[in-house]
């Protein structure tokens, strides 16, 4: 924290920002009001205000269709009972909630593995281009690229071409009918997506594709063994 400038006449102590961060895919604005009456608090005690009030990130995004997003008015009408007892200037880091959802990774099926029970959907996505399953049991859904309507009634694991027992995304009670060489989308991976990727088990990442309406961008290139070996 940077002091600007002490106010004569005053007890009170201007410095540059306070920040905060209290978590992360937080989805209720309950923890938030506990965030700002807590700092608050501190406030209230201490000698010192702030230019800028950083309230970091944390803003939940919806993952599934059970999982619900953070309800933004309810954390705006907070945030504006705040700013009428505190006079700062208020700053976000909402990276996961602005690109999250805006991500997708369009996958090939290699393999189907058959067992009696389950069906071993084996893509040409592994856990070093997508982590978070492996890292932390993140949920990401999968969906086909092209929908058809007849549905197998058997357990679908979607997983990585590594030989790893962490390289596996998704378990579905039924799938559509699949196909090797079909296109499967892994929904959601815009944020601690590529940029938790990595070369491991030697594998080359793959390219990055910016689409804004009709407008189609190569943001990367897809990497070739030669570049990482
Ligand atoms: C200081 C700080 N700000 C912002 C973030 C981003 O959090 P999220 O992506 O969950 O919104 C993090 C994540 O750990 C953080 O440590």
């Amino acid at each position: 924290m940077k002091l600007v400038k002490k106010y004569k006449n005053s007890k009170f102590i201007k410095l540059k920002c306070l920040s905060v961060h209290i978590g992360s895919q937080i989805t209720s604005h309950l923890p938030y009001a506990n965030m700002l009456n807590a700092i608050s608090q501190v406030l209230r005690q201490s000698n010192y205000y702030f230019e800028y009030i950083d309230l970091g990130g944390g803003m939940g995004i919806s993952y599934s269709k059970t999982n619900k997003s953070l309800n933004y008015k309810k954390y705006n009408n907070l945030i504006k009972k705040f700013l009428k007892k505190n006079k700062t200037k208020i700053i976000f880091e909402p990276g996961r909630s602005i690109i999250g959802n805006a991500g997708w990774i369009v996958s090939k099926i290699i393999y189907i593995k058959k067992t009696n029970n389950k069906n071993f959907v084996i893509l040409d996505t592994a856990m070093n281009d997508l982590l978070r399953p492996a890292l932390y049991g993140a949920f990401h859904n999968i969906i086909p690229s092209i929908k058809n309507s007849s549905y197998i009634n058997k357990n679908h694991e979607f997983v990585g071409p590594i030989c790893e027992t962490t390289d596996k995304f998704l378990n579905l009670k039924n799938f559509q009918k699949l196909n090797e060489k079909d296109i499967l989308i892994i929904c959601d991976v815009g944020a601690y997506g590529m940029v938790l990727s990595s070369n491991y088990n030697v594998r080359a990442k793959p390219c990055e594709i910016l689409i804004n309406k009709s407008s189609v961008k190569l943001i990367s290139k897809r990497e070739k063994l030669s570049n990482i070996v």
